[in-house]
Order: structure tokens, then C-alpha cells, then sequence
């Protein structure tokens, strides 16, 4: 995602959502923050991911995790949507915010237009594009999916909790990580420090190398 891409201050755009005016950086105040982006209103995959986010708007919120969706039709249109979402995905309210972008400049500044994809008029559509902001406001992680293709709300999830975990201790999370499954202690912290900073202890595996780098630990959440 060439433009924004890790690390990156997300833009401090003011956006006209379906909750009124917000600035990208005030709303994401002290939180971590999913920006995602969906091709258009009143299409198939995008009603499933919206209500699917919806679903999953407890699980955000217990890990302190705000949602803005971004789709480039006006806010009327989303309110509109909302209806057919809601309809779709028994039990899901959605109660995120939806940015509208009618002129295509927000997804251009947040790395979202889809190089293919255009709307009966030519004009661009985003891509499902996805950037987990942290309360730095500084893009953790992100994802790029084309229009054809529906996010997983389980993943969305699993690779925040995993930024959290990472942000709060030295550890990161091997393939396959759950939350609640051991974590793996950051190749930059010795031995002597993992003992202090884990007192609950940790494997280190023997591999052939002997070199003692792949090292589990238990976080209890
Ligand atoms: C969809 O959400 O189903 C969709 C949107 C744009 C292009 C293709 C699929």
C-alpha cells in the first residue's frame, strides 16, 4: 500500500459521517481505531462485512477499540443502507460511524482507491482497505483486500488484539496465535530481562541451532 503504510501518521481529515463532522485524530482520541473501507452502498459483500463489523462491535469495544467505516456515497445513502445491514445480520446494530466521500479525496489520502474498480459514472471506488490506527494515531497494521473479496471480522480482531498484546509487553504472536494461546518473547529482549519481565516464566524451545531465540510465554488477559 504504497503512500501509508506502517508507521505513518494517518491523515487528519474531517470527514462527514452518519454521526455528523468528526476529525480522523479527535475521534480516535486515546484509542486504538479500525479505518476500513468498502467499494459502495447497497452491495452484496459490503452489506455482509458491515453487519459483520456490527456483530462484532462488543468484542471491539471490550479491547477499547473504535470503528469508522469509509464508503464513497453521501451519508443519506448510508443511513439507507444501515436499514438493509441491519435486516441482513440478525442481532448486529450498527453504531459506528459510516464517512461519507462523495469527491474521492479521503480515499485518496488514506490509501484506499481501488486501481480497478469505478462506480456507472467512471469514478474510483475504494478497495477494502483496513489500517488499524493506535492511539498515536500512527498506522499499526494494515490490510488490502479487492472488492470481490470479504474481510474476516475474526481476524480484524485477532491482529488488534496481537498490536495490543505487543504494545503492552515485549512479545509477539506466532502464526496461528488465538487470543489466550503462549506468545513469543521479542528477539530484543535477553534472557535476563524475560526472567524479570515474565515472572510466570517462559519455554525456550531447543532447535537444532541452539541458539535459544524461540521462547513461549503465558499472558494471562
Ligand atoms: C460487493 O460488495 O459485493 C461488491 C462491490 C463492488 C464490486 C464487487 C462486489
Amino acid at each position: 500500500m504504497p503512500g501509508l503504510t506502517i508507521g505513518d501518521t494517518i491523515p487528519n481529515l474531517e470527514l462527514e459521517t452518519t454521526h455528523g463532522k468528526i476529525k480522523i485524530h479527535d475521534y480516535v482520541g486515546d484509542s486504538f481505531c479500525i479505518i476500513f473501507s468498502h467499494p459502495a452502498d447497497f452491495t452484496p459483500v459490503c452489506t455482509s462485512e458491515l453487519g459483520g463489523m456490527a456483530k462484532c462491535m462488543p468484542e471491539f469495544q471490550k479491547s477499547g477499540v473504535k470503528l469508522l467505516g469509509v464508503s464513497c456515497d453521501d451519508v443519506e445513502s448510508h443511513k439507507e443502507w444501515i436499514k438493509d445491514v441491519e435486516a441482513f445480520t440478525p442481532g448486529s446494530h450498527v453504531r459506528y460511524p459510516i464517512a461519507a466521500d462523495p469527491k474521492r479525496e479521503a480515499i485518496k489520502q488514506l490509501n484506499m482507491v481501488d486501481p480497478y474498480e469505478k462506480d456507472a459514472e467512471g469514478k474510483p471506488l475504494p478497495s477494502r482497505a483496513l489500517h488499524i490506527v493506535g492511539p498515536d494515531k500512527k498506522v499499526k497494521a494494515s490490510m488490502l483486500y479487492p472488492a470481490s473479496t470479504g474481510r474476516s471480522m475474526e481476524e480484524v480482531l485477532r491482529v488488534v488484539q496481537s498490536l495490543q498484546l505487543a504494545a503492552k509487553y515485549m512479545v509477539a504472536t506466532p502464526v496461528n496465535w488465538k487470543p489466550g494461546d503462549p506468545v513469543v518473547i521479542s528477539p530484543g529482549v535477553s534472557d535476563q530481562e524475560a526472567k524479570r519481565m515474565f515472572p510466570q516464566g517462559f519455554e525456550v524451545k531447543d532447535l537444532p541451532s541452539k541458539k535459544g531465540y524461540l521462547r513461549f510465554t503465558q499472558i494471562e488477559s
